[in-house]
């Protein structure tokens, strides 16, 4: 046993790069200038849940400090060096192969072999959509805008252990925009102990990728870190304004007066070291990510859904993204007025008879959408081009379900009294 930490990290590393000759080949895509920033960061995240001697850990954050780089030639060579005893460029595709960042070959997620159809009629009998995972033929779930991973974490203690009993494993991959290093964001950061619960829990095949924008999933996929389609897919609490306002139905000037009135003036700034956004709400200066006014709206959102889940559940939905979100889902046109904001005077008018079935619901009921309106059957066209097209959808009203796995932001509504209850939308893609 070697007594120095580092010298004997960089026998092992050596060593696992020789012995792992096809992750080798494949680690040289993974140094490559578009994919080389979310190396890094993947690696930062390893490591920071690995347990290793304090020497090595600080050698290889000091490594990720430059997690911007997109030249291997910009990281710190000489540190490179104390790890692996190789040059840059070898010593980065090293370090990809002993923390396992270059998938297994051959190895893949699985991916259920459930039709839309055997979903449906599974679904269609069940209170809590969740509950697939205990049939399906494959327990995987893919967590957008995961926040705080506490939906993550009660999934698991929901699911978990049933699955394991039976000898199977529960896929769980989340994401959320937010950058971990970010003093902006409070109580949605992922805490760093509720990762390491999950990272360790048995029969948990977990990870989380922070700083990571949903509609940006190419370097991960790359680096076959994804699954290509999950059992399902889901998104709590989708963030406002992001998915409040549909750029194909409102124009920016007016998303921006209704921004301004609603929210309050609002402008790009610095925060420390970081970039930010300042509104001015009532008397009070508050301050965001620099993208948390970025409008991408909800067709984006159930395009991103319906291509990665067989299942998709919305839940948590506040009132301004559901209305949105709804006109987008229905066949008649006359739900999708052009630059006619949705606010408490306009829904009841636009939707009709539809709002008061809607809102007639008790919280806790759900309906079948289709049972009420005629479901938009041609595909959904979005902003980028790609499309949705869903063939159930159910409407349950309320943040909480008996029973049902609920995210933080979810479990807040009962607290927030000027808040009307949220909804929950579980889609099927066609
Ligand atoms: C209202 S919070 C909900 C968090 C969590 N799902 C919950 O229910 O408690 C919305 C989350 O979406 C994340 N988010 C916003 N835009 C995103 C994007 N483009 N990609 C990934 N995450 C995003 C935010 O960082 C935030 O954590």
């Amino acid at each position: 046993m070697n007594p120095d930490p580092l010298a004997e990290f960089r026998r092992l590393v050596s060593h696992r790069a020789r012995q792992y000759s096809k992750q080798w080949e494949a680690s040289k895509k993974l140094i490559e200038g578009t994919i080389l920033p979310s190396t890094l960061a993947q690696l930062h995240r390893t490591v920071l849940a690995t347990d290793l001697p304090a020497s090595v850990k600080e050698h290889l954050f000091r490594l990720c400090e430059r997690e911007t780089a997109n030249r291997v030639q910009d990281l710190d060579g000489e540190c490179l060096k104390s790890l692996t005893g190789f040059p840059p460029a070898k010593a980065l595709r090293a370090l990809s192969v002993f923390f396992e960042l270059v998938p297994a070959p051959g190895s893949q997620w699985p991916t259920t072999r459930l039709t839309s159809e055997n979903i449906e009629q599974v679904v269609r009998n069940m209170d809590n959509p969740f509950d697939l995972f205990r049939c399906a033929d494959v327990a995987s779930l893919l967590d957008i805008g995961a926040g705080d991973l506490s939906f993550a974490e009660e999934v698991v203690d929901l699911y978990g252990p049933d699955l394991m009993q039976q000898n199977r494993e529960l896929i769980l991959h989340c994401l959320d925009r937010l950058d971990p290093h970010s003093r902006l964001g409070g109580p949605l950061h992922a805490s760093a102990d509720r990762q390491r619960r999950l990272q360790e829990t048995p029969g948990l095949s977990f990870s989380f990728f922070g700083n990571q924008d949903m509609f940006e999933l190419e370097q991960l996929d790359a680096q076959g870190l994804l699954a290509p389609r999950y059992t399902v897919a889901t998104c709590w609490a989708p963030a406002t304004p992001t998915f409040a306002y549909e750029p194909t139905r409102v124009s920016r000037s007016l998303i921006d007066q209704e921004l301004i009135r609603t929210k309050g003036v609002f402008r790009r700034t610095r925060f420390e070291r970081e970039h930010a956004l300042e509104v001015a709400h009532g008397d009070r200066l508050l301050l965001f990510p620099p993208w948390k006014f970025e409008i991408i709206g909800p067709l984006a959102l159930l395009e991103l859904l319906a291509r990665r889940g067989a299942l998709c559940v919305l839940g948590s939905v506040d009132d301004q993204v559901f209305w949105e979100l709804l006109a987008q889902l229905l066949e008649d046109s006359r739900y999708r007025p052009q630059e006619e904001p949705f606010n408490r005077v306009t829904v009841p008018k636009i939707f009709g008879n539809l709002y008061d079935a809607l809102v007639g619901l008790s919280v806790g009921e759900s309906i079948d959408l289709s049972s009420l309106a005629t479901l938009r059957c041609q595909s959904l066209p979005s902003a980028d081009g790609h499309t949705a097209e869903f063939r159930y959808i159910r409407i349950h009203r309320g943040a909480t379900f008996p029973g049902s796995p609920a995210s933080s932001t979810a479990r807040k509504f009962s607290f927030m009294s000027e808040e009307v209850p949220p909804w929950m939308v579980t889609l099927i893609p066609a």
